[in-house]
């Protein structure tokens, strides 16, 4: 029997929905087509140059219950060669976690970098830092427990903060990314980036209304979408939405 082009696009349809809700089940950390491409990229470039301590990071977060939170192996590389290959010294990260992203950060800046590191949490920034601190990189970290938003707002009243970070990631909750923004652009310095991360949302930025998301990645899927949208419009940055990890959008202020 012949398949009409309103079936193929159906199964497409299909397709897509089963792929949403996959991503959406196990909180992949990849948006590729296809577990065995990611499995490849990881096996060939990114485990093998995995810095010691950064695997001995991955693995005591691969026990913690909350591991699904953790950044990528691929996307710690990927930060990492980024911040070499802009000379970033000034660093701020929100959404700490474990640290794995914190020492992509760490080990990439010179000696005398500095990441002003927030998170609400401290236990489990503190489940790491012994390794960040074997690392020899510790001393590079200001760590402040509690909400970022604070932080920032103390930030901007001090002009002498301004335009002053080279490199700011975002990897912490999504209902506040515009906030942040609104504050961020005062703070990194033009022809800084700033790195939104899980700009993708498990894929879930294209599910259809009724698509079986779970709770959490359905409420905080409206926001991404809105950020999304301001960031594409904001005339004070240039943007780049990598299909990394959970999707980067990189921010690159020109004004
Ligand atoms: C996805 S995890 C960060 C993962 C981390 N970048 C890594 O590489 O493992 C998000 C973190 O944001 C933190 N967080 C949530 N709300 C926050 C807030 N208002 N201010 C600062 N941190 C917050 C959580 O405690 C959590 O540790």
């Amino acid at each position: 029997m012949e398949t009409t082009s309103a079936e193929v696009q159906k199964n497409g349809e299909q397709k897509q929905q089963e792929q949403v809700t996959k991503h959406g089940q196990v909180g992949h950390k990849s948006l590729l087509q296809s577990d065995a491409l990611y499995q490849y990229i990881l096996e060939t470039s990114v485990y093998p140059r995995e810095p010691a301590s950064m695997k001995e990071l991955r693995e005591l977060t691969a026990n913690h219950p909350w591991n699904l939170m953790t950044t990528s192996a691929d996307e710690g590389q990927f930060l990492n060669m980024l911040l070499k290959l802009i000379n970033a010294k000034n660093t701020m990260e929100i959404g700490v976690y474990t640290g794995y992203s914190l020492l992509a950060t760490a080990l990439a800046l010179p000696d005398d970098g500095k990441i002003l590191a927030m998170d609400i949490n401290r236990e489990n920034y503190e489940l790491g830092l012994p390794v960040i601190q074997k690392a020899g990189v510790a001393h590079k970290i200001d760590f402040r427990e509690g909400p970022a938003l604070p932080v920032l707002d103390e930030m901007i009243q001090d002009e002498k903060t301004h335009g002053s970070f080279d490199f700011v990631f975002v990897d912490a909750d999504k209902d506040n990314y515009i906030n942040y923004h609104k504050r961020i652009i005062e703070l990194v310095k033009v022809g800084g980036l700033i790195g939104y991360d899980n700009t993708l949302w498990n894929g879930s930025v294209v599910a259809p209304p009724d698509a079986p998301l779970r709770k959490y990645v359905r409420y905080y899927r409206d926001f991404v979408l809105e950020l999304n949208k301001a960031l594409a419009a904001d005339p004070r940055i240039e943007i780049c939405q990598l299909p990394v990890g959970d999707g980067i959008t990189l921010c690159r202020r020109v004004v």
